[in-house]
């Protein structure tokens, strides 16, 4: 069963002068897919989502269940099953770091799931790697004195260090080079291969989400604009950029080719796709370099 948000809406400071609006009457399933993304432009609600889901902030109206359970009231062990459950990776990472030690920080949530510190030791070594953060270099140094991806890589790897069912990244690759990102969204789909993590991600990065997800949710002024795979989303380019989003490159690119080339496809995600629907439509049959033979053929459009 997967986290069912039912109507939910949100309101800060309600009933104040400073009340702000942040989710209104949503209700959608997440963590269907292995990889789902949520994107957004910057004050559409994501965050607010996000800690709705493991129970961190409670809704104004509505309801969110978590396989079946519902956040609303929960206490004492019912509430520590759902932050065992649902492991939640804020979008400033210094605001997860307090122990002395990046080891002592990973460690964290093993210790308080009381496990042996043999296997709390193999388990932070473990997450440690996943994110790449090396273990003998790192596991004694200082959380705050690390860099900003540092920070972020040692927050993910205390939320991995617990296992959890359901892991939910708030702008994980924000502050990443395109290799570290890249390495990152690798780490995440084989957590869910291996572990069956159901991973949910926040990005503003629409490039980044139809890469790595298989399933996208778009959020517009606290509410779900559209939900789908990458390819549905991907067709509806007009909308996105209405509600404020930027088309990833390639995406643009095939939009722009569709006007030139009849019948060329608009939902192809990420270069490889986009480089076979330009062979096949604009360069169909044309011999490649590594085929000298052929050399000299011409064959139309
Ligand atoms: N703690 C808070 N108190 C009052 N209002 C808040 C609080 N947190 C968020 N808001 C407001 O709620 C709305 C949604 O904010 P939220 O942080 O969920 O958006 P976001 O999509 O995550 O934005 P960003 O992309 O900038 O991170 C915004 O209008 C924001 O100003
Ligand atoms: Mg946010």
């Amino acid at each position: 069963m997967p986290i069912e948000l039912e109507n939910v809406s949100h309101v800060y400071d309600a009933g104040t002068p400073f009340a702000a609006r942040a989710l209104h009457q949503l209700s959608c399933r997440l963590g269907t897919a292995d990889l789902t993304g949520i994107i957004g432009p910057t004050g559409s609600g994501k965050s607010t989502l996000l800690q709705m889901l493991n129970g961190l902030l409670i809704p104004t109206s509505g309801q969110v269940r978590v396989d079946g359970v519902p956040t609303r009231g929960l206490k004492g062990p019912a509430l520590r099953d759902l932050r065992q459950r649902v492991g939640l990776v804020f979008q400033f990472p210094e605001d997860q770091l307090f122990e002395r030690t990046v080891f002592d920080d990973v460690a964290f949530g093993p210790r308080n799931q009381g496990l042996g510190e043999a296997e709390v030791q193999e388990r932070v070594r473990w997450a440690m790697e996943a994110v790449q953060l090396d273990f003998t270099a790192f596991a004694a140094r200082d959380p705050y004195s690390l860099s900003g991806g540092e920070k972020r890589r040692a927050a993910i790897a205390g939320a991995l260090a617990r296992r959890p069912r359901y892991l939910l990244l708030d702008e994980p690759t924000a502050g990443l080079d395109a290799a570290g990102r890249l390495q990152l969204l690798g780490v995440m789909r084989q957590l869910a291969v291996d572990y069956g993590t159901r991973v949910v991600l926040v990005s503003h990065r629409l490039e980044d989400v139809v890469i790595a997800c298989d399933e996208v949710l778009v959020m517009c002024g606290g509410e779900l604009f559209m939900q789908g795979s990458p390819r549905q989303i991907l067709q509806r380019s007009d909308e996105l950029r209405s509600g404020g989003l930027e088309l990833p490159w390639f995406s643009e690119l095939a939009w722009s080719l569709k006007r030139h080339f009849v019948g060329f496809r608009t939902d192809l995600v990420g270069l490889e796709e986009l480089a076979d629907e330009i062979t096949r439509v604009v360069g169909a049959g044309r011999p490649r370099p590594s085929a000298p033979a052929a050399r000299g053929e011409q064959h139309g459009v």
